[in-house]
């Protein structure tokens, strides 16, 4: 099975469980790079409310067409229980050429269940299989068996 991941990630959580699931996988991989500045405490508040009024923004233009994979494995941070505005962009643009869907979010506590089902809904079918994981799990280094399980699941 062809598999892409594709993720949005602005402080290298995401980005972690992307790039191991891309080794254990041995599949195409690709960032989703916002142009919109989200970094520091002013991108974190408005990167909430933008996320929070669900408003898209603008995406450096991805180079890995979806319609090439059987399965896309789209990842996202939380952001104020819903979807990143990047990620949002993503599936607004790409939702015809997705055949087969997998999400990746990584939370600090709460929200999870609600971003899947937005992700869900926006895309159009609903996922193969989902990974939830805390931040804390993943710069701990305990998130080996879900990502394990979430893998025989796909
Ligand atoms: C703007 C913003 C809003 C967030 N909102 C939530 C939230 O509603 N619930 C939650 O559990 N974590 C929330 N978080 C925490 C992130 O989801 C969490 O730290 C994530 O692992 C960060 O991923 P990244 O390092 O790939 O960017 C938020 C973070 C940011 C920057």
């Amino acid at each position: 099975m062809k598999t892409l991941i594709i993720y949005y990630s602005r402080t290298g959580t995401t980005k972690k469980v992307a790039e191991i699931l891309k080794q254990k996988l041995n599949c195409d991989i690709e960032e989703i790079i916002d142009i919109k500045d989200r970094k520091g405490p002013i991108g974190y508040i408005t990167g909430g409310r933008d996320a929070m009024k669900e408003i898209l923004t603008e995406i450096k233009p991805i180079e890995k067409n979806p319609v090439d994979y059987d399965l896309v494995i789209i990842g996202t941070p939380d952001w104020a229980s819903n979807m990143t505005p990047a990620v949002r962009t993503y599936i607004t643009n790409q939702k015809d050429k997705l055949k087969k869907v997998a999400f990746l979010v990584t939370y600090g506590g709460s929200g999870l269940e609600k971003t899947f089902k937005r992700m869900g809904d926006l895309v159009g079918t609903q996922p193969t299989a989902t990974l939830g994981l805390k931040t804390v799990e993943v710069t701990k280094d305990q998130a080996e068996e879900k990502i394990n399980q979430f893998i025989t699941q796909l």
